[in-house]
């Protein structure tokens, strides 16, 4: 048993992305993008489709495996390289499901009461959502800690969750008096961790969104990118020089936020550049930014998703090497607590 990363927690970048569908301009700007970052930062990172997550509401098995795919192709196609990254999808992993039940265990009725993001999704319906749904944080626990995993770089509304992930590390290594679980930093850093809607500043972009406008998909064409800017909801103000100046104006302030996000530099530098300009001015600009960013991904994501083959073979491979990381931690995991493994 490889037992070299345990209680020393290494170093390591763990991040998931469920594949439901319409990579957005949000989760590549607040998620992808930086996950190509930390790859090339030299740092182990291992990035997971979460299909196990996915299916806390309903799938369409066709559709389910089609995104998957495209899942992948999208983070390929980004910059995320498989014999740099671990890339995978969670159900090939069991080690996560396991891991997760046993935080359900750990896990209290009443922290799971106060997660926001189940209180969005199941609405007013909440009888008739997925007991998955409810569960969801501690699978997401589960697939950061079966790793000991130390840093996950997510977009905000993330914020909670890795709250609970370590609510329950503390939990665990508490009632078993350990320090195996590591207590995970969350990295939520960037320009980019709250992209908006198009049509309303004060909504987060989300592939949920009933309005396609509303979002920037990485399978956009570059006419159509153009377009969503064009139209997308601003003020008849003209850009300000400084970030005071983007104060009460959310609509201004995304597009600022996108632009530095794209271009790579900060916001004050896009005021600086863009000082005193309207938006008719600055729409085309950000347009051609978009698009010459955005359509070399799409490009090789559409070159990608033709070979299924090739991706699935990615998706094992990294399934494989994954399952050597999680489970001796898994095995680790069940001995603490007193579980007999006969080997
Ligand atoms: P998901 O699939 O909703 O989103 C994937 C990532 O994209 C970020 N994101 C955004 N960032 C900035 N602006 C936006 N508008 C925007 N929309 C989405 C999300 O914050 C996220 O980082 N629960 C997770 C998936 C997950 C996970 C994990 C993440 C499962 N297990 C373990 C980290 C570690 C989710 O639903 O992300």
């Amino acid at each position: 048993m490889d037992q070299k990363h345990e209680n020393t927690h290494t170093p390591r970048v763990f991040s998931g992305i469920q594949p439901t569908g319409n990579l957005t301009l949000g989760n590549y700007l607040g998620a992808v993008k930086r996950f190509v970052e930390m790859q090339n930062s030299g740092i182990e990172t291992i990035y997971c489709m979460v299909d196990l997550h996915a299916i806390t509401v309903w799938q369409e098995p066709q559709s389910l495996k089609a995104a998957t795919r495209e899942l992948a192709a999208g983070f390929i196609a980004s910059g995320l390289d498989p014999k740099k990254s671990i890339l995978f999808n969670q159900s090939q992993v069991p080690a996560h499901a396991e891991l997760g039940w046993i935080f359900n265990c750990v896990t209290r009725m009443g922290w799971l009461n106060r997660m926001t993001q189940f209180k969005d999704k199941a609405g007013k319906n909440r009888e008739n959502a997925s007991v998955g749904l409810f569960a969801y944080p501690t699978l997401m626990a589960a697939d950061i800690l079966i790793y000991h995993a130390t840093h996950v770089p997510v977009g905000e509304d993330q914020k909670q969750h890795l709250e609970l992930t370590r609510d329950i590390a503390t939990k665990f290594n508490n009632d078993f008096k350990t320090n195996f679980f590591p207590i995970t930093e969350p990295v939520i850093e960037g320009v980019a961790t709250r992209v908006m809607s198009l049509r309303d500043g004060n909504k987060k972009m989300s592939k949920s969104d009933a309005s396609d406008m509303s979002r920037i998909n990485l399978t956009d064409s570059a006419d159509l990118i153009a377009k969503k800017i064009k139209k997308a909801k601003t003020d008849a103000d003209p850009l300000p020089s400084s970030l005071e100046g983007l104060e009460n104006r959310p609509e201004a302030k995304n597009l600022i936020n996108i632009f530095a996000g794209l271009a790579g530099i900060s916001s004050e530098k896009v005021l600086e550049e863009n000082a005193g300009k309207e938006f008719s001015k600055f729409k085309p600009i950000l347009a051609e930014l978009a698009v010459s960013k955005l359509m070399p991904i799409s490009k090789e994501m559409a070159h990608l998703m033709k070979d299924t083959v090739y991706i699935d073979q990615v998706l094992g491979n990294g399934a494989n090497k994954a399952a050597q990381i999680a489970n001796p931690i898994l095995e680790k995991t069940y001995d603490i607590m007193g579980l007999i493994r006969s080997t």
